[in-house]
């Protein structure tokens, strides 16, 4: 039977967590479905950094009301790709997570390879590997935690579509998309799924079938519903840089008004510095709209 995405009403819920690194959000309405296919005893992700993936999971279970139980794993101090970043990013995401996902998610943060002995072989129905994305860092994720990986069980890799400077994931993709039900979606910046179980759930098999033998549609279709949310994102940014502009030229207008007008005086702006940024700000604003 073909499936209908739309079968599955979470495909059109809007994300509740979305910051300010959107490398994730166009996967989002599918990682909605696929929580919604699977029904995971088990979610497991390696590489949460601001959880804007982790949180989709989680706000599924949520929204489900399944009896799921999540672990985000991570150092929460970055990596070569990432960069390494500030302790207060895995404050943050605390403070967010804490409160609404605590009962059936947990923050482990630790080394992937330290979280191993937290997890018995075959237990995990959802694995999605985040981590650094070089070949050899990737081929690791996969082959210490692919035992952990049940029957049934469902791996996702980002970042399969990116071939520049050392990453890696499109190669260990290459290597064992054939090992089970697969598909590749392409869009931000690419997410392999694969289960390699030999099991697979009926739902999850049935539409990793037919995306592959319809993949122009099923692509189209999750890259329009990922590019909705990265447009509103965008919208959103536009809205608060607008309102910030609005208030700088208040501000600005203001000091024009003073009878020295030449800069820098007495703390005033600059009115022709500010003028230079406002035509900068401006041109950056016409741009991004017309990236939405
Ligand atoms: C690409 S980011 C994850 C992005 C995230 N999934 C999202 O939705 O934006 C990679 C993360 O993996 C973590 N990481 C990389 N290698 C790790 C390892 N071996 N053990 C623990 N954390 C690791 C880094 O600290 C970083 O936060």
């Amino acid at each position: 039977m073909r499936t209908n995405p739309l079968d599955y009403p979470m495909v059109l819920a809007d994300p509740q967590r979305i910051t300010v690194d959107p490398a994730w959000v166009g996967h989002i309405p599918f990682a909605f479905v696929l929580v919604e296919m699977l029904k995971p005893a088990t979610v497991v992700e390696l590489g949460t950094y601001r959880g804007n993936s982790y949180c989709a999971f989680c706000q599924a279970v949520a929204a489900l009301k399944l009896p799921t139980k999540c672990y985000a794993v991570d150092t929460w101090k970055g990596d070569e790709h990432t960069g390494h970043y500030a302790e207060q990013i895995y404050q943050e995401l605390r403070a967010y997570h804490d409160p609404r996902y605590a009962s059936f998610s947990t923050l482990l943060r630790m080394t992937f390879d330290e979280a191993l002995s937290h997890f018995a072989d075959g237990s995990v129905d959802l694995l999605h590997i985040d981590g650094l994305h070089t070949y050899e860092a990737v081929k690791h994720d996969y082959e210490t935690w692919r035992p952990k990986l049940s029957p049934r069980g469902v791996v996702l890799f980002h970042d399969t579509a990116r071939r520049e400077q050392d990453f890696g994931v499109w190669k260990l993709w290459d290597e064992i998309r054939g090992s089970g039900p697969s598909f590749e979606f392409n869009h931000f910046s690419g997410l392999g799924v694969l289960s390699p179980g030999g099991a697979p759930a009926a739902e999850v098999r049935d539409f990793l079938n037919d995306a592959r033998a319809n993949p122009k549609t099923v692509l189209r279709f999750f890259e329009t519903l990922g590019n909705r949310i990265d447009a509103e994102i965008t919208l959103h940014n536009l809205g608060n840089f607008l309102d910030q502009t609005q208030r700088f030229l208040d501000a600005w207008k203001s000091d024009l008004s003073q009878p020295a007008a030449q800069a820098p005086i007495n703390g005033h702006v600059n009115p022709y510095a500010a003028a230079g940024r406002v035509a900068r700000d401006l041109a950056a604003v016409r741009a991004a709209a017309k990236r939405v």
